[in-house]
């Protein structure tokens, strides 16, 4: 679908658009953080809870079988929209940061042995840090960091470079599109040089998944984690796409009801039930894994690609009007990122407005962005700011949107951004 003569259309499928903050229609610029729910979805989510109702995998009755059947078919769904070999490769989770978890938790225990190394990069995500920080340092296993440019990117020379440096690398952990600075990383060719020294390669899809194809084959990653409300889906949703060998090879971190196949009173005859079904424990959350799946099938009507073409276009416009009229006003920190993502801070003569006035600001004038270090607390020193202003675009923006930021970027001075508070 061409995004640009059909964002109206589009827009219309969005609800919440037509809704107001700060008694302006709402200027949504930050999906980063979570994206806005299309009817589609929404709709999906009702049905759940107004025609099909019961448990999933529980139940002998008609209405079970059908949850039973749109559960699984959701599974499939995700399956297709990431590009898995089969759909035990989908295990449900509640979202990137409890796949990651698991995943750190597993490999820690029953793959890795002390004196191991995990690489990552310092502007990773909370979420993909502290997991391996946090269980490795128990094990004796370090976490070290990868060579980065001078402007925060991964280049294929510094990943070669920091794993010959770091020969007990067992383990490398990346974001496939960075939250802060919207870079794409070289996925596909480091899971080759992955694959082949026989580093396990786990990726974070939240920031990707959503914005252009993904391929978990090509990519050769051994796991790969999103969230559904970062894609146009609920919230406490999510997927952890694991290597089925991988994935029916280890044990959960989670047990309880549903994930068991048998058990006895000793230690040793716990029987789980085969992979996926033995990753996941307890109550799911249905409506939300059918709303996620509805969520895939709408992004996928629209077309990954041209979401992503869409984005580039909104940013190139913001570049544009930003060159022309905000030169000595705004710094851009990622101005050559392949995403929507525009990183920024407001100078008012020289002065910085600091983060949160600015998007306080913004907030004033209808405008939603995100502001401060947007989780991943180490990547200041990389770009020498203790923290910026986050638009993120997406596929519901419209020009207009941009010409709306750009307007009030214009017009703010550190006074204007004070005085909303008082
Ligand atoms: C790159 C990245 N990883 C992980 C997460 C965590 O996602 P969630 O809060 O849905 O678990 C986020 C959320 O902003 C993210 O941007």
């Amino acid at each position: 679908m061409n995004i640009r003569e059909n964002i109206e259309t589009i827009r219309q499928d969005f609800p919440i658009l037509e809704r107001e903050m700060s008694g302006h229609p709402v200027d949504y610029l930050d999906s980063c953080a979570t994206t806005l729910k299309p009817h589609a979805v929404i709709d999906e989510v009702v049905r759940y809870y107004t025609y099909l109702g019961s448990n999933a995998h529980r139940g002998d009755y008609e209405m079970s079988a059908q949850v039973d059947y749109a559960f699984e078919g959701a599974r499939k769904t995700m399956m297709e929209f990431i590009h898995a070999s089969r759909k035990e490769e989908i295990v449900f989770t509640s979202g990137t940061t409890e796949g990651l978890n698991m995943v750190a938790l597993m490999a820690i225990d029953q793959l890795l042995e002390k004196g191991d190394a995990i690489m990552t990069a310092e502007t990773e995500h909370a979420s993909s840090i502290l997991p391996w920080q946090y269980y490795g340092c128990k094990k004796g296993i370090a976490t070290c960091y990868m060579h980065l440019t001078d402007e925060g990117r991964i280049t294929l020379d510094n990943f070669k470079k920091s794993l010959d440096e770091n020969p007990n690398t067992k383990v490398v952990m990346v974001a496939q599109v960075s939250n802060v600075l919207g870079y794409q990383v070289p996925v596909e060719e480091m899971g080759a040089i992955c694959k082949e020294r026989g580093i396990l390669f786990v990726v974070d899809g939240a920031q990707a998944v959503a914005h252009t194809p993904v391929d978990v084959q090509k990519m050769n990653c051994d796991f790969y984690c999103f969230s559904g409300h970062k894609m146009c889906g609920p919230t406490g949703i999510g997927v952890l796409y694991g290597r089925f060998e991988l994935l029916d090879k280890l044990t959960p971190v989670y047990f309880g009801g549903e994930s068991n196949a048998r058990y006895y009173k000793d230690c040793d005859t716990l029987i789980l039930r085969r992979t996926p079904l033995k990753y996941e424990s307890g109550t799911q959350p249905i409506e939300a894994a059918l709303g996620m799946a509805a969520a895939a099938r709408y992004l996928k009507k629209i077309g990954l690609e041209n979401i992503h073409e869409y984005e580039l276009f909104l940013k190139r416009h913001f570049l544009e009007r930003a060159e022309k009229e905000l030169k000595d006003k705004v710094k851009l920190y990622n101005a050559t990122s392949e995403s929507g993502i525009i990183t920024f801070n407001v100078y008012d003569n020289g002065q910085l407005i600091f983060p949160q006035d600015m998007a306080s600001f913004l907030s004033s004038k209808g405008i939603a962005v995100r502001s401060g270090q947007h989780c991943a607390k180490l990547m200041g020193d990389i770009i020498d700011a203790p923290g910026t202003v986050r638009a993120s675009l997406y596929l519901y923006n419209s020009l207009e949107d941009v010409d709306r930021l750009v307007d009030a970027l214009k017009e703010a001075t550190v006074e204007k951004c004070l005085d909303i508070f008082f």
